[in-house]
């Protein structure tokens, strides 16, 4: 089966997402699949995660100190077969830059791995207490575990 490609999406880039590729990385052997993330937004391109985001993953003994935040570009479409959002802002935002159905057919709210058609969303936990980092974490690992869960029935059935 050919390798499956991956964007997390959120807001910054420096909270949610980069915890979500993180967590996703960790589960997923690299040559089953690429995954990275990225923000809609420009503000915090090229900073490292949120201190709170390196130090929950650490916890969880995952290292995400080295990553950069960068921004969704249009090209992204092409590169990545699966773009999962954070929450129905973010949904918004890269379904206003799709350029056809297709596009648009590769965005999916993460949560609904879980949650399946529940529109649920990951809170942004920027401005909270590092409570919501844990709240957060555990969500992510939650929808990452299904979708790990998924690609691996998938590699089986086509091997
Ligand atoms: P993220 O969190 O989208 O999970 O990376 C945020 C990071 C920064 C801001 C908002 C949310 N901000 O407003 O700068």
């Amino acid at each position: 089966m050919a390798k499956v490609s991956i964007i997390m999406v959120c807001l910054g880039n420096i909270c949610r997402s980069p915890l979500a590729e993180g967590i996703l990385q960790t589960k997923l052997n690299s040559e089953i699949a690429t995954v990275t993330s990225a923000g809609t937004g420009n503000w915090h391109i090229g900073e490292h995660p949120d201190k709170r985001a390196i130090k929950i993953a650490k916890k969880h003994a995952i290292d995400i100190s080295n990553k950069k935040a960068k921004q969704f570009q249009i090209n992204d479409f092409d590169t990545f077969d699966y773009i999962y959002v954070m929450d129905k802002t973010n949904y918004q935002d890269i379904i206003a830059l799709a350029r056809n159905q297709q596009d648009k057919d590769k965005v999916h709210l993460l949560l609904n791995q879980i949650y399946p058609n529940q529109q649920k969303e990951v809170p942004d936990p920027y401005y909270g207490g590092e409570n919501g980092f844990k709240k957060v974490y555990d969500l992510l690992d939650a929808a990452c575990e299904t979708i790990t869960s998924k690609i691996q029935l998938n590699q089986q059935q086509n091997d």
